[in-house]
């Protein structure tokens, strides 16, 4: 999608070969509008595809998967990362170990919300290694429910999360992909025709 890319190359800062910095405009301070068309490119991508249910992991997924599922008007279901006094019983839980923050968490889904009937679109603001999105796709077979696919906002493509998602048989829709970056220069896959 050139309106992200442009804007990557405008406001993104690359920090180190492996980490883009874009805190001004999708994960610490939200550019509300950009983002909504954002999440409308998403969901034009993935409509008529039976999604009964959009799903995020918090935090930064959030405000693009809001978008998504206000376009597609179906709920969101946001996965926890943190532990929850109010979240202990009748959970659905996997393990995620991040590479890029070098943390392990427990993801926590409250069984009421998904079911053997949704068809579930899985939203993230950045795909690098899939560990997060692997495990978010392990607690939704737990629940029996399927998954459409992965609408991402930016891939790193020089890390390993598509391949790892699509050996597993998950379509990944992504509106930037990074093929190369470093503190000069940020190079994108073409988008396909
Ligand atoms: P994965 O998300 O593909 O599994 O990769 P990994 O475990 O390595 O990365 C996990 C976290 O690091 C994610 O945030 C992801 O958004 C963030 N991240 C990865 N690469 C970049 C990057 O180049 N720039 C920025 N700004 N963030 C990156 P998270 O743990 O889910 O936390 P949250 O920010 O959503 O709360």
């Amino acid at each position: 999608m050139k309106l992200l890319e442009e804007r990557i190359l405008a406001d993104g800062n690359v920090l180190s070969p492996a980490i883009l910095k874009v805190d001004s405009f999708i994960n610490h301070q939200v550019d509300p509008s950009f983002m909504h068309q954002l999440g409308a490119d998403i969901a034009n991508h993935f409509r008529g595809r039976g999604i009964t249910k959009v799903m995020t992991i918090e935090s930064s997924g959030i405000a693009p998967a809001v978008f998504v599922a206000m376009e597609l008007g179906v709920p969101l279901v946001i996965l926890k990362k943190q532990s929850s006094a109010v979240l202990k019983t009748d959970v659905i839980q996997t393990e995620v170990v991040s590479f890029t923050k070098e943390i392990h968490y427990q993801l926590t889904l409250a069984r009421k919300y998904l079911s053997e009937d949704d068809h579930v679109l899985l939203i993230d603001d950045f795909l690098a290694n899939g560990e997060a999105a692997t495990g978010a796709i392990r607690l939704i077979r737990k629940a029996n429910a399927t998954i459409a696919g992965l609408g991402i906002l930016i891939e790193k493509s020089f890390q390993p999360g598509r391949a790892k998602l699509n050996e597993q048989g998950i379509h990944v829709y992504s509106l930037a992909r990074i093929a190369d970056m470093d503190t000069d220069h940020i190079t994108f896959i073409p988008e396909e025709a």
